[in-house]
């Protein structure tokens, strides 16, 4: 049998606010690669930077640096958090490194002298402040996305690769492998939204930019983002090289896990790179969905992200690990907010788990001097509680395999409340209370702390530094007894030294914690504000970098405590945005939802009362301070822009 594993994540844009939206893809892959190692396989498991392109050229210019300097210190900070969050990469890959840039460089040319890549001439929406190029259904009715400024026809010399050649080829792959994309949903938004509407030969090379891979035999040309950088994931085992074993060992990969805004990169381009190149397909692509804000989405560039390391130096990363992977359904998009966390800490982590082993290892202290050999006594209960562990490890395994994370720790928990559950069922304090009940009780303390044991190697995967603590308290050494195939064996375990230690998961009280937490979360030093008075006189490309848009209160209510605030659901095109706003004095919530207001929507959000709000409502008032909503004169779509 195949006992290789290969593993991949996306490579990330260089930047030092990566989020937690972006651990959760690495955290994710991180689970399994872990799981996948316990489970006897050799794993190489892979991550990096996608460094090149004309923004971090911008970006370095801006900072009076290299882009090279740019990205390096960078990279060192992403490196580090990965550190923090226990991510047990195998190979990070960054663009810049000279072997990926000579491979990449080798593909080109190799796609090139086969037919597959042409000269053409690109033509693009081009935004000359911007430097950036747009396609028509990027634009916001008709200008640039960015500035809103007027974009105009360019044309640019460019390579292209032949990806509609794969189009068929694409389908029927798509079509007869139901695993190689997955959730079922992505197979269909791929096959009706793009393969089979048609697909457009795809520009590769740029000449408006340098820092990237040259073109080897048209140096005025360099690589452009897509098939440099997903060209990582088989440059990184030394395609093309001399030194290709590991190339012929992983490839093709096992899982690719991508987020859901990226899934057409990986299903479409990348499978028809590699059916040019001659080589396989990875067995599987996973789209996951995103960890939202209130529903929306997470960006920099609203001010909403949640900063991973404020997290963990909290909490720690097992049990922020713990949350990204039990609270969301991976496929789907799920919420995240400091209370949530909070809550399934206490519940889970604190009550569930931490509760029975401190419990247990308490009472073998109490009643045995910390000193137990099993198995020991039996009673009525321990069938069924074994049968539990049974049953809940093949469901836990049977899910790791698709990826059903959140699933696959529900089973884990299953069997922690079964526990929970036989220590009222046997009452062993009870138990304790008579000298002939002895060997009862070792029997009920046993079962116990078999049970945790096959637990915690269980969490492994997911909770990288708790087992070890948790085998430290019961007196197990790493080995044998910590090993995967141990937890088929109930009664593998014989002599227990409990020993009691720190606090695994210490109880939160919610208020003072939420409150402490939202200020570790804000920001120093507030924006400074320009006084009234000083109204300085603006520019009309000033003014265009105020996004206004139509909005439609959905929802609103009062904010606690307050007479003055209202936080309103707004809805802007596709969009929904939390809004605090000062005028409860003037409508009631009733009287507001449903009202069409103008939001100012690139605003960075502000936290009031300790709900984020991402946006304005802009309103009128005169001196006798009467306010009101400005409202569109007529009816008119949200979402629509503002000039
Ligand atoms: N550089 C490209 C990928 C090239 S792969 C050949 C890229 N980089 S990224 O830094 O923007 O994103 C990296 C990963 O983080 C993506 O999978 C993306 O989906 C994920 N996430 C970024 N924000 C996210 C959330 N809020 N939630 C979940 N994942 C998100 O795209």
């Amino acid at each position: 049998m195949n006992k290789n594993f290969y593993i991949t994540t996306p490579i990330y844009y260089p930047s030092n606010k990566l989020h937690i939206g972006h651990s959760y893809t690495t955290v994710a892959a991180d689970a399994m690669a872990r799981y996948k190692r316990l489970r006897g396989y050799d794993v190489m498991f892979l991550t990096g930077t996608d460094e090149h392109g004309q923004k971090i050229e911008r970006r370095a210019a801006e900072e009076s640096k290299t882009p090279q300097q740019f990205v390096d210190d960078i990279v060192d900070w992403i490196k580090d958090l990965w550190k923090l969050m226990d991510i047990s990469y195998d190979k990070f890959i960054r663009t810049t490194d000279p072997e990926h840039k000579e491979t990449v460089a080798k593909i080109f040319k190799k796609l090139y002298d086969q037919g597959d890549i042409y000269k053409s001439t690109y033509e693009g929406l081009y935004c000359t402040p911007c430097e950036s190029f747009f396609t028509e259904l990027q634009l916001n009715n008709g200008k640039c996305p960015d500035c809103g400024r007027e974009v105009e026809k360019v044309k640019e010399e460019s390579y292209f690769f032949k990806l509609s050649k794969y189009q068929d080829r694409l389908i029927k792959h798509i079509e007869d492998n139901p695993d190689f994309l997955l959730p079922q949903t992505r197979q269909n938004e791929m096959l009706n939204n793009f393969l089979k509407v048609g697909l457009e030969d795809l520009c590769v090379s740029r000449t408006s930019f340098t820092w990237g891979v040259p073109v080897s035999f048209d140096e005025k040309h360099v690589v452009y983002v897509w098939l440099d950088a997903l060209s990582n994931y088989i440059t990184a085992l030394g395609y093309l090289t001399d030194h290709d074993q590991a190339f012929n060992k992983y490839w093709p990969a096992d899982v690719q896990l991508v987020g859901k805004e990226i899934v057409r990169f990986h299903a479409i381009i990348w499978p028809a790179i590699l059916m040019a190149l001659g080589e396989e397909l990875p067995k599987q692509i996973f789209g996951h969905g995103w960890l939202v804000i209130n529903g929306g989405k997470m960006s920099k560039s609203i001010g909403n992200v949640v900063d991973p390391s404020i997290l963990v130096a909290r909490y720690g990363s097992d049990a922020i690990r713990y949350f990204l992977l039990r609270e969301v359904a991976f496929g789907q998009d799920g919420n995240f907010s400091n209370t949530a966390l909070i809550a399934r800490m206490n519940s889970d982590l604190s009550n569930d788990f931490g509760n029975l082993t401190s419990r247990t290892v308490a009472m073998i202290e109490k009643y045995f001097d910390g000193q137990l050999i099993g198995p020991g006594h039996a009673n009525r209960f321990d069938a069924h509680v074994k049968q539990t562990i049974k049953d809940n490890i093949a469901l836990m395994e049977e899910n790791m395999e698709k990826l059903f994370f959140n699933v696959a720790l529900e089973h884990i928990w299953t069997i922690i409340r079964r526990l929970n559950k036989y220590i009222d069922e046997t009452t062993p304090w009870i138990l304790a209370k008579d000298p002939d009940h002895k060997d009862q009780l070792a029997g009920v303390l046993y079962v116990l702390a078999e049970g945790i044991r096959i637990v915690s190697i269980m969490l492994e995967p997911f909770m990288p530094t708790t087992p070890a603590k948790i085998w430290a308290q019961l007196g197990i050494e790493p080995g044998a007894l910590t090993a995967w195939e141990s937890i088929y064996t109930f009664g593998s375990l014989e002599i227990i030294n409990a020993k009691k230690g720190e606090n695994l998961f210490p109880r939160i009280e919610v208020d003072k914690e939420l409150a402490a937490l939202e200020a570790a979360q804000t920001p120093a030093t507030p924006p400074a504000k320009t006084p009234a008075e000083e109204v300085p006189e603006i520019t009309i490309h000033d003014f265009a970098k105020v996004k206004l848009k139509v909005g439609e209160v959905i929802a609103s209510e009062k904010v606690k405590n307050t007479d003055k605030l209202l936080v309103s659901k707004i809805q802007i095109g596709d969009e929904i945005r939390t809004i605090v706003s000062g005028i409860a004095k003037y409508y009631t919530p009733e009287q507001f939802v449903g009202k069409k207001v103008v939001v100012v929507t690139n605003l960075a959000p502000v936290k009031l009362r300790g709900i984020v709000s991402e946006g304005m409502i802009l309103c009128a008032e005169d001196e006798d301070q009467n306010l009101i909503a400005i409202a569109p004169e007529k009816d008119i779509a949200t979402g629509s822009n503002i000039r």
